[in-house]
């Protein structure tokens, strides 16, 4: 049962954001984090969670994101949990930002579907962490949620292998 936690960062948030959930996965087996630019085939090898973590750029995944996730082959992610987050501005004090996010969606959820169309299986919703500004920091309590959403992932890919029967 391992973990790879992939995420891009320009201004550090996401990476915190990414190192928070990493932390909670860490207690339940092996986790590896890296930056989306050096992650290789080998390390898609044998695990069982992938959570991708993205900032966003127009309400889309980062270049750095987007690229890794177009280098993936059809069915690679079969049989693997995949969940995905965003870093994003603060709705209520970047109107313009929360104005384009409904028009076209939010980054994370283009990740998720991504990771769906190559094989992977939803382990939970998308989530997305709020930032103050675009350089951060991310908000009072938003690493905190980082991790109670990083347990609920862990929960759900337990249970998705019991109903499988898989050795988890
Ligand atoms: C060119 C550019 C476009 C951005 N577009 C959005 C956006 O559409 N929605 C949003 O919420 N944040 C947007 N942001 C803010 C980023 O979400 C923020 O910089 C990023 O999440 C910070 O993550 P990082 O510290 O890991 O780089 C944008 C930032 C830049 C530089």
């Amino acid at each position: 049962m391992s973990s790879l936690v992939v995420f891009d960062t320009t201004y550090g948030n996401t990476e915190m954001a990414a190192r928070a959930v990493a932390e909670v996965l860490t207690r339940h087996g092996p986790v590896r984090t890296l930056r989306a630019a050096d992650v290789k085939s080998g390390h898609l090898e044998g695990v069982t969670l992938l959570v991708v973590g993205t900032p966003s750029r127009a309400s889309r995944p980062s270049d750095a994101i987007r690229g890794w996730l177009a280098g993936l082959t059809l069915g690679q992610l079969a049989g693997v949990r995949v969940a995905a987050f965003d870093t994003r501005l603060d709705d209520d004090r970047h109107r313009l930002a929360a104005w384009w996010a409904r028009r076209v969606g939010r980054a994370a959820d283009a990740v998720l579907a991504r990771l769906e169309d190559l094989g992977g299986e939803g382990a939970a919703a998308t989530d997305g962490y709020r930032l103050e500004r675009a350089t951060g920091p991310l908000l009072q309590g938003e690493t905190n949620r980082a991790r109670a959403w990083a347990e609920a992932l862990v929960a759900a890919r337990e249970r998705l292998g019991s109903e499988r029967g898989d050795a988890t």
